[in-house]
């Protein structure tokens, strides 16, 4: 059954995305929140530069061997803090437990964290800088609600949206793997998780190949 929403109740798709609605109880997110707050103490989060120059409305940081960077040279993996210079943090086991419910073979080598303010959003991209795309990348989502847009693997393919609400669980994979997404905006101050308002996501990738 589909309901006005796109949600496939039954089996718990989104537009075609598999979606874990409430993956987190509020204490989990709590937990995995505290988790988070030391990872910006040791990793403070910063606003990369896009290819244009301006830093972007999301400041990011990462737990894991691999952050995400980009700069006017472009785009990248680092494995170092750009300001400290010290590798990242590990990975929450919370975030890993949610990130096994979708993907068994290996672990996740990054975990990304952005961080939404008021009025923050992110332009629709591919995510397309992991070495193999069999494995999935995983979203959590953490404070305020975000309208998160999905479209498939062409630039002008046609996009859907939806909202992500604090605790949910996601995953682009398979078909979706490549698919272009983005988040349009959030609904600033909607949740009380988060001090002051604002929202942070996690997204779980494999960066580097699995030896096998
Ligand atoms: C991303 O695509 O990197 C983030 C998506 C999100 O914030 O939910
Ligand atoms: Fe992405």
């Amino acid at each position: 059954m589909t309901g006005d929403d796109g949600a496939d109740r039954a089996s718990d798709t989104v537009h075609g995305l598999p979606v874990r609605r409430a993956a987190l109880t509020p204490e989990e997110q709590a937990q995995l929140l505290a988790d988070l707050r030391e990872i910006a103490r040791v990793a403070p989060p910063f606003s990369p530069m896009t290819g244009w120059g301006k830093p972007m409305s999301v400041r990011i940081t990462a737990a894991g061997r691999f952050c995400w960077f980009s700069d006017r040279k472009g785009y990248r993996y680092i494995e170092a803090h750009p300001q400290t210079g010290a590798p990242f943090p590990p990975i929450p086991a919370l975030a890993l437990r949610l990130w096994r419910g979708f993907e068994t073979r290996a672990d996740p080598d990054c975990c990304l964290i952005n961080q939404y303010r008021e009025g923050a959003r992110m332009g629709l991209h591919q995510d397309r800088d992991e070495a193999d795309f069999s494995f999935p990348v995983v979203s959590i989502s953490l404070g305020d609600p975000a309208l998160f847009r999905i479209g498939g693997t062409e630039r002008k393919s046609p996009t859907r949206s939806f909202w992500l609400h604090s605790g949910d669980a996601m995953a682009l994979m398979g078909e979706s793997r490549l698919a272009f997404h983005g988040i349009d905006r959030i609904k600033f101050g909607e949740s009380a998780l988060l001090r002051g308002g604002g929202r942070l996501n996690l997204t779980l990738r494999r960066v580097a190949p699995v030896d096998t």
